[in-house]
């Protein structure tokens, strides 16, 4: 039974330097934070799918004509919580390590978030949380990520290009449209043809697919059934692949039906709000099956998970 990754990590609290903040497309950005000292030692060993906690209260708010209207009630909320991130991308330097979020601004932090720029510090607690595994015997791993699910499967990519050069991967991306897929800009078609259809997987060899719910790009139709498409071309040998996925819990539910049916083995990473972190709180619990028997067990997102085997869990249908 393959097992997440167990953070074996010194977590701890660091101040990090923003380098840059930019704006990707549409509500995406993305966050180059700058480590050092016993911060940068940390922040290079988190795993792909381990989180950090950033502690945005001290972040001005954007000028009024530049929140959106949708936020506008609740942009002036005090941040009395932190927020977390997934690294999308972890890069060691002589004695630094540089850390990129993607985010994407749905609320008052993240809106926040937007006024970093290059000097100011910010507070970051981390690598917290379990990242994903490698099981050895695997020769292919397909990565599905479904809208924001993205960051920890880009830095899994990397990882995976690095450590495991030999492993075929293959990424999903999905959205409801277009415009609500967290990346740069689509290749051309010629890319696009040969089966390249994301820049930030491309620049690692890996293949990609996208899938929108309305056709505006890539596939159309669910990401999970791109993926089912996927699976009845290239027929691979079950025990020979390793699904990792991110995103909506009703994908992750549909991504567990499919590797149960197959027999696949498959990691997801679980989003649950978050107040502490760091398994105090107990609010971001998870509906699990016990090892060996039908029993349900609560396990907590943010100690035990993310990243969940996904036969473990159980999804509300
Ligand atoms: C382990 C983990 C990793 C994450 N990685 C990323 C990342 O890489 N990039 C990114 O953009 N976001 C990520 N998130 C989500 C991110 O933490 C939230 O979007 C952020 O906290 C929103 O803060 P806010 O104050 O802007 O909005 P809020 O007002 O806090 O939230 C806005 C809306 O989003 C909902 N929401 C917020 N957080 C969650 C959550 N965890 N699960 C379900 N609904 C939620 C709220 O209920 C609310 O409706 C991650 C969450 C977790 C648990
Ligand atoms: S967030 Fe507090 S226990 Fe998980």
């Amino acid at each position: 039974m393959m097992m997440p990754e167990k953070n074996m990590t010194q977590k701890g609290v660091f101040d990090a330097r923003v380098r840059w903040n930019r704006q990707i497309t549409g509500r995406f950005h993305k966050l180059a934070l700058e480590f050092s000292g016993p911060g940068a030692v940390a922040m290079s060993q988190c795993r792909p799918g381990q989180f950090v906690e950033l502690d945005l209260g001290a972040a001005a708010l954007p000028p009024a004509d530049k929140i959106p209207g949708e936020l506008s009630d609740c942009a002036g909320q005090n941040l009395l919580l932190r927020r977390p991130f997934s690294p999308c991308d972890i890069t060691k330097e002589a004695d630094k390590t540089l850390v990129e979020l993607l985010y994407c601004v749905v609320g008052p932090a993240t809106l926040r978030m937007t006024t970093l720029s290059p000097g100011n510090t910010v507070s970051v607690i981390g690598p917290l949380g379990n990242g994903f595994s490698v099981p050895a015997s695997k020769t292919t791993a397909l990565l599905v990520a479904g809208g924001m699910g993205a960051p920890p499967l880009l830095h899994l990519a990397k990882t995976l290009t690095t450590e495991h050069p030999q492993m075929q991967v293959v990424a999903f991306a999905g959205a409801k449209t277009a415009n609500d897929l967290p990346f740069e800009k689509r290749l051309d078609r010629i890319a696009q043809d040969l089966g390249f259809s994301i820049q930030e997987f491309a620049k690692f060899g890996i293949e990609s697919l996208i899938a929108t719910d309305d056709g505006s790009a890539g596939f159309h139709g669910l990401v999970t059934d791109c993926l089912l498409n996927w699976l009845t071309e290239h027929k691979p040998l079950a025990n020979s692949l390793v699904i990792y996925a991110c995103g909506p819990e009703p994908m992750l539910a549909k991504v567990a039906e499919i590797t149960r049916q197959k027999s696949i083995e498959c990691q997801v990473s679980m989003e649950r709000l978050m107040a502490c972190g760091i398994g105090v709180c107990q609010s971001c619990a998870v509906e699990c099956r016990a090892d060996g028997s039908n029993e349900t067990i609560y396990k907590l997102c943010c100690k035990d998970g993310p990243v969940f085997d996904v036969s473990k869990v159980i999804f509300k249908s």
